[in-house]
């Protein structure tokens, strides 16, 4: 990134539609033992937008996300996340920083078998640098608990939890940070229908309730015409096309139709 484009993210998202950029990833890159997966991807995320990402599996959606928190760090291109160049983070407090305002539902969602709800919801919360109370810290289980209607298995072990239930469980863990932005790499797979219109309902709650904003990896079209403000299609490493769910479903290009059939 220039000098120029550096400081200009530091002192705040563009803001060229009046509403700031919460994600502005520009020619991203990144290859494993020269298999290129994103090759100069771009694509903005605004303050309180869902942007549903759709693309084959093994397109890169996950290694995507993966990018955005740090795990995965990109050979090239220019990423910023809140207004800060992640690219050029290189202190540990920094990337914390970052992850606490950054949410990520992991594909697969997994629970830590051995801790009961409660332990597995308090062990984010223990772990800021500036922990809550032991009243508060119940509060915010609570609340979160409630919010995804399961309030009730507040003392179960995750083998005692469906497979809804546990995703659930898993999304409300993300939540109880309270983050700005959320990632969900897939947050329906594997569910009845049902259910994945129950997690699909709450991911646009969080939108309307507290100004979420989130990039939704699925391939779960009911679950994308749920939440989607915006899709992007991920295709031969970039977004090869992007729009509303009724301006792609009726897009001219059958590669593009051919996702909503
Ligand atoms: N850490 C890694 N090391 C090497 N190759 C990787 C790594 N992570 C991902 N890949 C490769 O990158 C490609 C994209 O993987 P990714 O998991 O992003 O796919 P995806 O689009 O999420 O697919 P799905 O829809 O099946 O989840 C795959 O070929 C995968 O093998
Ligand atoms: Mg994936």
């Amino acid at each position: 990134m220039s000098e120029t484009a550096t400081k200009y993210f530091k002192r705040q998202p563009r803001t060229d539609t009046g509403v700031p950029r919460v994600i502005e990833a520009h020619n991203i890159h990144k290859a494993f033992d020269g298999n290129k997966i994103l090759k100069g991807l771009s694509f903005n995320l605004h303050k309180s937008e869902n942007l549903v990402v759709l693309g084959r599996s093994g397109m890169g959606k996950s290694v995507l996300i993966k990018c955005l928190v740090g795990l995965i760090p990109p050979d090239k291109g220019e990423l910023c996340v809140l207004g800060q160049n992640i690219m050029a983070l290189d202190r540990e407090e920094d990337w914390m920083a970052i992850r606490r305002k950054v949410g990520f539902l992991f594909q697969g969602g997994a629970l830590y078998d051995s801790m009961s709800v409660r332990e597995n919801l308090e062990f984010p919360l223990r772990r800021q640098p500036d922990p809550m109370s032991k009243g508060e810290m119940k509060d915010a289980i609570a609340e979160v608990l409630e919010h995804v209607g399961l309030l009730e298995a507040i003392h179960k072990m995750p083998a005692e939890l469906s497979g809804g239930m546990k995703k659930r469980i898993a999304l409300a863990r993300t939540l109880v940070l309270k983050p700005e932005i959320v990632l969900y790499d897939e947050p329906t797979t594997g569910l009845d229908a049902i259910t994945s219109r129950e997690i699909s309902e709450l991911i646009l709650h969080m939108r309307e309730t507290f100004g979420v904003s989130s990039v939704i990896i699925t391939h779960d079209m009911p679950c994308a015409r749920i939440t989607a403000n915006r899709i992007a299609i991920l295709n031969e490493g970039r977004f090869g096309a992007e729009g509303t769910y009724d301006e792609l479903e009726a897009s001219g290009e059958e590669w593009v139709r051919s996702y909503f059939e």
